[in-house]
């Protein structure tokens, strides 16, 4: 694969979409030589990367006995908490103040993931729309539960909701995701429905056991969405480690039940959440990580790129060893 430089999408992009499972040229420069060598060190990299994994770590859910819904614990007095805004998305005017939640404790984080990782895909959905477990609940217009097909090979992990993605309940309906479509776009992915392919989807195969509606045509050429918060937090200010650890659970589940061949994390929180790790992105990118046993890759958030245009050849790098990672598990199936 070449160099590819996407455009803003706000201008060029969006006169000329560029047709599904092919790079357009106006989103792409490639060159031979460069071509040459990323796939050289991308092969290398692979390799060296796709070396046997740790035994995954079991899932919190593997061993959680059925319990009932965790109990919904209502917002407490609202004191007002410094909320500094988040570049990675537009502002929106400040409400007066903020509702707080006390922090739960270890035991009462772990008995709620574990309910959490009893949910079939449906009823997690439903847990997710009706969740009260933090503060956000209190601002948001809608949870954002994720899109695409929920047996994708693909998983993209964001960061949270912002504005447009609290009216909307999708995930990047913004400019980050319409550069995020194009990034898609670029390995052949989508997250929209394609024409049925009459194939039977795994949804049973996988154990999921409800037959989701967007489960239609080939999981290998979609993606599944999520954020990592599912609630937009107010003037996108950046996730609080508490909300993080609420809403991680959800997040977990529906990585469990998709169950992608790779996921790709987009962004710092992304990273903190399911990498546990504080790193920057530039040095975690061009390595593989593991979430549990799933390959992980690391690139930076399309809403930090369109602030960092020539950040987006790194990103290019990043969907390359991807798709790399990806046509070498194949290989290896
Ligand atoms: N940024 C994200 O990380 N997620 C969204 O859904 C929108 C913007």
């Amino acid at each position: 694969m070449g160099i590819r430089l996407w455009t803003n999408p706000s201008a060029e992009a969006a006169r000329a979409a560029p047709a599904p499972a092919a790079v357009g040229p106006d989103i792409a420069a490639t060159t031979d030589t460069a071509a040459a060598r990323e796939r050289a060190s991308t092969e290398a990299a692979v390799a060296v990367a796709l070396a046997p994994a740790p035994a995954p770590v079991p899932s919190a859910g593997a061993a959680a006995p059925a319990r009932p819904a965790a109990p919904v614990r209502p917002a407490s007095a609202p004191p007002s908490r410094p909320a500094p805004s988040n570049p990675a998305r537009a502002a929106t005017p400040a409400p007066a103040s903020e509702p707080a939640q006390p922090a739960l404790s270890d035991a009462e984080l772990a008995e709620r993931a574990a309910t959490i990782a009893t949910l079939a895909w449906a009823p997690l959905r439903e847990a997710v729309a009706a969740c009260t477990a933090c503060g956000l609940c209190e601002s948001r217009k809608q949870t954002v539960f994720g899109v695409g097909h929920p047996q994708a090979e693909w998983m993209i992990v964001g960061e949270a909701p912002g504005e447009q993605e609290d009216i909307a309940g999708e995930p990047f309906v913004g400019q980050a995701g319409k550069l995020l479509d194009q990034m898609l776009r670029a390995l052949g992915l989508s997250r929209t429905d394609e024409p049925s392919t009459g194939r039977e989807v795994r949804a049973d195969a996988r154990g999921v056991g409800d037959r989701p509606v967007d489960a239609e045509g080939d999981p290998a050429r979609r993606v599944f969405i999520a954020n990592t918060l599912k609630c937009r937090p107010p003037r996108n200010r950046n996730p609080e480690p508490d909300e993080l650890a609420r809403c991680e659970p959800f997040l977990r589940r529906q990585v469990e039940l998709v169950r992608p061949r790779v996921i790709l994390l987009m962004g710092r929180y992304a990273v903190k959440t399911l990498l546990k790790s504080d790193e920057a992105i530039g040095r975690l990118r061009g390595r593989l990580h593991r979430y549990e046993g799933i390959p992980v890759i690391v690139t930076y958030h399309p809403a930090y790129l369109l602030r960092n245009l020539p950040d987006k050849a790194k990103a290019w790098e990043d969907l390359c060893f991807a798709a790399a990672t990806m046509a070498a598990l194949r290989d290896k199936a």
